[in-house]
C-alpha cells in the first residue's frame, strides 16, 4: 500500500487573467485523486514540503515575476511545473520557454517537468499589437494573428486533461 504520509506536495498559483489557475485546479483535483495531501504555497514562506507543483504564467519567455519570487524560498525541492504561454507550446518557442524555466528552477531545484498550454491574451491587446509599425518588436504579423486567436480558446478542456495526465507520468511515485 502507498505510504500516503509521505505524498506531500505544496501548490504555488500565479494566474493574474485566470488562465493559470484553470491549469492549476485541473491538477489540484488530480493530486487528490493520487493522494497527495495539498499545502497552498503561502507567499514569502518556504514550502514546508520536498515536493513543490509551480503554476505560473509566461513573461519574458520564462517565469512570471511572483513565481520567481517564490522560486527564491525553494532550495532542494522536486518541483513540477505547469504554464500558460501566449506563444505557440509545441515548436522553437515553447522549447525555448521549457529551456529558461528548467535552467531557473535547476539553479538551486530538481526540475521535475515543465508543462505548456496556451492562454488566452485580451483580444484588445491583439488589436493594439497588430496596430503597431512592423518594425515593432512586438508588432504581429498575420501568423502572430493565427497564433494569438487560437489562442482566445485556451485552455480548454483538452488543455486542462493534459496537463492531468502529465501530472500523473511526472510526479514522483
Ligand atoms: C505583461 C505580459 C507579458 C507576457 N509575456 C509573454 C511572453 O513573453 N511569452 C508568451 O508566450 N506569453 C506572454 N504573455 C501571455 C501570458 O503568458 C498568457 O496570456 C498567460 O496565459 C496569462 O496567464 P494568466 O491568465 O494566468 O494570468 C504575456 C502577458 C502579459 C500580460
Amino acid at each position: 500500500m502507498a505510504n500516503r504520509t509521505s505524498k506531500t506536495v505544496t501548490l504555488h498559483v500565479s494566474s493574474i487573467t485566470g488562465n493559470t489557475a484553470q491549469i492549476a485546479e485541473g491538477v489540484r483535483k488530480t493530486l487528490d485523486e493520487l493522494g497527495w495531501t495539498v499545502f497552498d504555497a503561502q507567499p514569502g514562506a518556504a514550502p514546508g514540503t520536498e515536493v513543490v507543483v509551480m503554476c505560473f504564467w509566461c513573461r519574458k519567455s520564462s517565469l512570471d515575476p511572483k513565481s520567481l519570487e517564490y522560486l527564491k524560498r525553494c532550495k532542494g525541492k522536486k518541483i513540477l511545473l505547469f504554464g500558460t504561454i501566449g506563444g505557440w507550446p509545441a515548436g522553437k518557442y515553447g522549447a525555448l520557454v521549457r529551456a529558461n524555466v528548467t535552467t531557473t528552477v535547476e539553479e538551486h531545484n530538481e526540475c521535475l517537468g515543465v508543462f505548456l498550454c496556451q492562454g488566452r491574451v485580451r483580444q484588445q491587446r491583439i488589436d493594439e499589437r497588430r496596430a503597431l509599425p512592423p518594425d515593432h518588436p512586438h508588432y504581429l504579423d498575420d501568423w502572430g494573428v493565427v497564433r494569438l486567436t487560437e489562442g482566445l480558446n485556451h485552455p480548454n478542456a483538452t488543455d486542462i486533461l493534459y496537463a492531468q495526465a502529465f501530472a500523473r507520468d511526472y510526479l514522483p511515485t
